[in-house]
């Protein structure tokens, strides 16, 4: 066993050992949920070996069934205004004695339609859907019937939730065949091109531009928070014009970047957006919005119409509790939060340079991720994420992740996608930076074996 090996596995045992301390009730639970639910917790495991089971959550607090508390920097990467808000609290207790489902065209959901039409420029008519999957889903059935095209290109690194062509990869030495249960000949209508890489994004375009339906992308990577480049959405914009293709915008969790969404704040018009659990306050939502000749196609009194139709999509809680959260989130707010997320970053910076760490804390906002490199800049998802999973780093980092969930700092894997909610004060990005800190001190020996470039 290497000196690297070694002090990983000690440290694991340590962060373990916290974990099963703080955990007794949760890791029960979990065994029992087992029996009846495939790998016992819901979402994937957030921590190295069993999740904590939530007991309830409240602003930017988590509270699990043992009594911790966590900040939450991930929040499901849905509810910006936290959690429980009192706004969407009053929404939907309001609107539950006027009933859960009507089937009738429901008071609210014009109003929610409208708010979207005139806070997004690009936005000229809205379609509801369940979930941003969904959302996805039949907005690129959509660009293929307005194109007759079958193929749509996808900007490597970001996500666009679980439909089949949506969430197609290429194959790769983990996933030889691509996502376990995708159709082998998903990929015949599915290309992909790396974000920010004008040149090949235009090969790809340009060589299938009488077979490609719509380009798919979000406005800033949340694989990495990594930022457009070089205008690189403006090329997109103009090369997707040029070729009839529909441009369509991930919204479903940067919208909150600003106040327009990231159409506005890269000013780029895409012809269809998406959004979901972003705008829902905390409940479930979807959205499809954008230009009104794409959006015909999901009119009911349409001939030539799309299939986008579920039971419950546009349910009046999920409708109420988002038109609370539009307007929790006005400019100011943004802008408040914004700055909120800049002072973390800046905060992350300073520790990573008093400890001689190496690293990048880039993305926008109220969004921010940490990317252990050497590299002056991040500028590709895909090569940052094959650095950050080399052995040795990754298991480093996994662990840092479980050190701070103990120090009652909740993030995503890799220290991506750091959330600023409203709920957040100066109090709690103290507190985080102190945990990340003291999570910086430990793992720093384990760093220095095991990367050594990244440590003075
Ligand atoms: C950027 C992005 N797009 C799409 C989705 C899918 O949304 P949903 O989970 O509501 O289906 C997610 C979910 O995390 C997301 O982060």
């Amino acid at each position: 066993m290497s000196k690297g090996e070694e002090l990983l596995a000690n440290y694991e045992k340590e962060v373990e050992a916290t974990w099963r301390r703080m955990t007794p009730k949760s890791r029960e639970l979990c065994e029992r949920a087992e029996k009846y639910i495939p790998g016992g917790a819901l979402r994937s495991h957030s921590t190295g070996t069993y999740p904590s089971y939530g007991e309830r959550v409240d602003g930017c607090y988590q509270y699990d069934v043992d009594g911790n508390r966590y900040i939450d920097l991930a929040l499901g990467m849905t509810s910006i205004i936290g959690h429980n808000h009192p706004e969407v609290a009053r929404a939907v207790q309001e609107q539950v004695p006027k009933g859960l489902v009507s089937f009738m065209p429901e008071l609210g959901k014009d109003a929610l339609a409208e708010m979207m039409c005139k806070r997004v420029p690009s936005v000229e008519k809205v379609w509801f859907a369940l979930c941003g999957s969904q959302a996805f889903m039949w907005a690129i059935r959509a660009a293929r019937a307005f194109t007759g095209r079958d193929k749509i290109l996808k900007i490597r690194g970001g996500y666009n939730g679980t439909y089949d062509d949506a969430m197609a990869t290429p194959p790769n030495d983990l996933q030889p065949m691509g996502p376990p249960g995708l159709p082998r000949n998903t990929l015949d209508n599915v290309l992909f091109a790396n974000w920010n890489d004008k040149e090949g994004t235009e090969k790809a375009i340009r060589e299938h531009k009488d077979d490609l339906a719509a380009v798919l992308t979000e406005g800033l990577q949340t694989g990495g928070t990594i930022p457009p480049r070089d205008g690189y959405l403006t090329f997109l914009r103009e090369i997707t014009s040029k070729y009839g293709v529909v441009l369509i915008f991930d919204e479903i969790v940067n919208f909150w970047l600003a106040h327009g969404g990231t159409g506005e704040l890269y000013d780029v018009k895409p012809d269809l957006s998406c959004y979901g659990k972003g705008i829902g306050g905390g409940l479930p939502m979807g959205l499809i919005g954008g230009r009104s000749d794409i959006m015909k196609l999901f009119s009911q009194g349409e001939k030539f119409r799309v299939a986008a139709i579920v039971a419950h999509q546009g349910d009046p809680m999920g409708v109420a509790a988002s038109t609370a959260c539009l307007n929790v989130m006005t400019a100011d707010e943004i802008a408040r939060i914004n700055a909120m997320g800049e002072s973390l970053a800046d905060g992350i910076r300073s520790i990573l340079e008093e400890l001689g760490i190496r690293g990048q804390v880039i993305g926008y906002g109220n969004h921010q991720s940490v990317h252990m490199t050497t590299a002056d800049e991040v500028v590709d998802p895909v090569a940052y994420l094959g650095a950050a999973n080399t052995p040795g780093l990754k298991d480093a980092m996994a662990l840092y992740r479980r050190s701070l969930i103990n120090k009652g700092v909740r993030t995503l894997d890799n220290l991506m996608a750091l959330r600023i909610s409203t709920p957040i004060s100066e109090k709690e990005i103290h507190a985080v930076l102190a945990a990340m800190r003291e999570g910086f001190v430990e793992i720093h020996p384990i760093l220095k074996e095991v990367a050594p470039d990244l440590v003075a």
